[in-house]
C-alpha cells in the first residue's frame, strides 16, 4: 500500500532506514489507487486516526487521542489583515503541541520495528512529546537538548514523564547530529522529524484542516526544522491527487530572522539552505540553523507558490501578546510567529483583500512560562486587605 522513497534519487528503501544511501531524506509514497479511503472530509470526529486509511502503519495505534485541534475564528486578526483568518490550534494536543500527531504514528512504528527505545534531539517540543508516548508504549526515551535553551515547561514534561534528559553544551543542531550517530550505534530508534512516519502523523492537520473548512488560500506555518511545513503540504497533496480537494494552499513558511536558513535560501530561489552557524531567537524552539527537512520544505513552498518570511522577535512577542489578549488564545513564542508573519505580509501587501488564510499555532502559551514573565513582567503584590486591592480595580 505504501513505499518509502528517496526525494532525491527515488529509490525505494527499507523501513528501519532514514535516509537514502545517496543522503537523501525518505518520503513516505502510498499507492493512492490502491488505498481504501473510509474517511469523509465532513467535519466530524476529528483525531488523528480517523485518517488511518492513509497512515503507514499495521498495528494497533499507541494513541492518546492527538488531534482533533479547534479551528478558531479570529475575528480581531481578520480586521487587522483584512482577510478571513482561522487559527489551528495545535497547542490543544494532548502534550501541547503538534508534534503528538507524529509521536502517535512514530512511537507505533518503533513498536511495530520492535525497538525497545527511542530517541530524539529537541528544542524541546519534541522531546516532550516522545517522552509522553513513549511512557504510554512502556520503551525508554533519550532525549538530548541544547542545554539552557529550552523552555521550561518542555523540560518538565520531559523529566516527569520519564525520559532520560539530557543536556548538549551546543544548540539544537549540535544535538541532532550526535543523536543521529548514538541511535546508529545503540540501535535506538529516531525519531526527529528526519524519521519519515512522523511526519505522515503531522500531515494531518492538513486533513482536519480540509475537513472541517475546505480548502484556504493559504497556510502559514512556523518553520524550525522545516519537518511541519513539509508534512502538511503533503497531506494537501494526496487528498489532491485522490480528488478530495481540488486545489492545494500556498504554503507559507515563517522563520525567526537569527534563524532564517530557508527564508534566505527562498529569496535566492534555491533548493539548498547554507546553515546559519549561530542560531539566536527568543522563539527557542524554532532557534535551528541547519534544518534537517529544509528540501522538503522548500519544495512544499515553491510547488504550491507559496513563499517564506521573517520576522523579527519584538514582532512575534507583539503577536504573542495580540493572540493572547485579543482572541483568547494562548500559544508559545514559535507559534506566534506564524501570526507575526501574516502581519507583516499583510503590511506588505502581500495577502488579498478577504482571502482565507491559516495560521498554525504549535504549542501552548504554558511551555514557556519564562518568556511570559520577561516580557510581562511579575505580578503586582500589595497587602492583604480590600483597600489595597481597590486601588488597583477601575472604577
Ligand atoms: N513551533 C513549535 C512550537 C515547535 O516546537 C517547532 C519545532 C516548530 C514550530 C517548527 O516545526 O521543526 O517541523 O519546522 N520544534 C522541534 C522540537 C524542533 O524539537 O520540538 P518544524
Amino acid at each position: 500500500m505504501y513505499s518509502l522513497r528517496c526525494i532525491e534519487c527515488g529509490k525505494k528503501v527499507d523501513e528501519s532506514s532514514y535516509t537514502c544511501e545517496c543522503g537523501g531524506l525518505l518520503e513516505v509514497i502510498f499507492d493512492l489507487n490502491a488505498v481504501e479511503v473510509d474517511f469523509r472530509l465532513d467535519g466530524k470526529d476529528m483525531h488523528v486516526w480517523k485518517y488511518r486509511a492513509l497512515l503507514p502503519v499495521s498495528i494497533e495505534p499507541i494513541t492518546l487521542k492527538e488531534g482533533g485541534t479547534p479551528l478558531y475564528k479570529a475575528k480581531k486578526l481578520s480586521e487587522v489583515v483584512k482577510a478571513e483568518v482561522y487559527i489551528k490550534h495545535e497547542g490543544l494536543n494532548p502534550s501541547g503541541s503538534f508534534k503528538d500527531r507524529g509521536m502517535t504514528v512514530g512511537i507505533t512504528k518503533a513498536l511495530e520495528l520492535n525497538k525497545k527505545a527511542v530517541a530524539c534531539a529537541s528544542t524541546g517540543n519534541t522531546s516532550a512529546s516522545m517522552a509522553m508516548y513513549a511512557a504510554k508504549a512502556g520503551i525508554d526515551a533519550y532525549v538530548l537538548l541544547p542545554a539552557g535553551k529550552v523552555a521550561l515547561g518542555k523540560v518538565a514534561q520531559a523529566l516527569m514523564h520519564g525520559a532520560k534528559v539530557i543536556g548538549i553544551k551546543g544548540n539544537f543542531d549540535d544535538a541532532l547530529r550526535i543523536v543521529r550517530e548514538v541511535c546508529e550505534i545503540a540501535d535506538i530508534y529516531l525519531l526527529n522529524s528526519v524519521n519519515p512516519f512522523r511526519l505522515e502523523g503531522q500531515k494531518t492537520i492538513a486533513y482536519e484542516i480540509a475537513d472541517e473548512l475546505g480548502v484556504p488560500d493559504r497556510v502559514v506555518v512556523p518553520v524550525g526544522n522545516a519537518g511541519n511545513i513539509s508534512a502538511i503540504y503533503k497531506g494537501f497533496h494526496e487528498l489532491y491527487k485522490l480528488e478530495m480537494i481540488d486545489r492545494i494552499p500556498k504554503m507559507v513558511g515563517i522563520q525567526a530572522e537569527g534563524a532564517a536558513p530557508i527564508y534566505k535560501a527562498f529569496l535566492q530561489k534555491k533548493n539548498n539552505i547554507e546553515p546559519v552557524e549561530n542560531p539566536e531567537t527568543i522563539a527557542t524552539a524554532i532557534r535551528i540553523g541547519n534544518p534537517v527537512s529544509a528540501k522538503k520544505a522548500l519544495r512544499a513552498i515553491y510547488d504550491s507558490k507559496g513563499l517564506a518570511e521573517v520576522v523579527s522577535d519584538a514582532e512575534i512577542i507583539e503577536a504573542q501578546k495580540f493572540l493572547a489578549a485579543k482572541e483568547g488564545i494562548g500559544v508559545e513564542p514559535a507559534s506566534a510567529a506564524s501570526v507575526a508573519g501574516l502581519i507583516k505580509l499583510a503590511k506588505n501587501g502581500m495577502i488579498e483583500r478577504g482571502e482565507k488564510v491559516v495560521c498554525v499555532t504549535t504549542g501552548n502559551l504554558l511551555k514557556d512560562p519564562e518568556t511570559v514573565l520577561k516580557v510581562c513582567g511579575s505580578p503586582v503584590v500589595v497587602g492583604a486587605s480590600v483597600e489595597e486591592v481597590l486601588k488597583l480595580v477601575r472604577r
